[in-house]
């Protein structure tokens, strides 16, 4: 395959940052798109071009690093798929692709594709701890969870913090992150002594960093690779509720 690709170029923060065109030949279908990008990497920097900066971890779909805005899609055209798990047999010969980092004020641009997701790491110090004792592992079935909440649960922690719902959410709105990591400790046990702060905490640190206001849109669980569902958010917003009814 042969692609044309146009990607965000921008040297640092301050600078403006433009689209530039390159074109990538003998492209295998069978390529990851991130594996596409260490392609034509390897060709820029043997003609001694500086390579186009992309963040990258674990390239199995678990780390969250990877969140590229493919043809104005967070993460590409596949539904649940990471960018570092999208392969190019999604695309055609001759396509013309758009590459451009996450697009919102809380993240900036540090270089080219690479943005600064700090603020989530913020959001999660606010309030992402259990008081809990720790130590050696409890005996199973020590804290009896019932399946249906210990499910509801993990489905919650499989958010793996991309930010690809804040990308594609027009307000900006980090809510259905928040809403992920406030849930998967809401409903088990452990979470619950800290779990009228924990959501009040989360949500004032996501609008002290800039994020918007969420209008229940959807575009956010359209664009999640692990399929965070937005009922989550209705489940934050009582939370919220509760907590200030709480507090009085
Ligand atoms: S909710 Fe989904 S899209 Fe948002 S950070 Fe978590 S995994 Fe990524
Ligand atoms: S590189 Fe880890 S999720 Fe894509």
């Amino acid at each position: 395959m042969n692609i044309t690709l146009r990607v965000w170029r921008q040297r640092n923060s301050d600078d403006t940052g433009q689209m530039q065109t390159y074109q990538v030949t003998d492209v295998s279908p069978d390529m990851s798109f991130l594996e596409m990008l260490d392609v034509l990497n390897e060709n820029l920097t043997i003609s001694g071009e500086d390579p186009i900066a992309f963040d990258s971890d674990c390239r199995e779909g678990i780390c969250g690093m990877c969140g590229l805005v493919i043809n104005g899609l967070a993460h590409g055209p596949k539904e649940r798929v990471t960018t570092c798990q999208l392969h190019m047999r999604s695309f055609s010969d001759g396509d013309v692709i758009d590459v451009e980092p996450w697009r919102a004020e809380p993240f900036t641009v540090i270089k080219d594709l690479i943005v600064d997701r700090g603020a989530f790491d913020r959001i999660i110090q606010a309030g992402g701890f259990i008081t809990a004792p720790t130590g050696t592992a409890p005996d199973a079935h020590a804290a009896p969870v019932p399946k249906v909440d210990a499910d509801a649960a993990f489905d919650a922690a499989t958010c793996i913090g991309c930010g690809a719902c804040v990308a594609a959410c027009p307000n900006g709105s980090a809510s259905l992150f928040v809403a992920a990591k406030v849930t998967h400790l809401g409903l088990l046990p452990q979470g619950q002594p800290e779990r009228h702060s924990r959501a009040l905490d989360m949500v004032a640190q996501a609008d002290l960093e800039g994020f918007g206001g969420c209008t229940q849109i959807g575009e956010c669980t359209a664009a999640c690779p692990k399929g965070i569902q937005i009922d989550l958010i209705s489940r934050l917003n009582r939370d919220v509720l509760g907590a200030l009814a709480h507090r009085g």
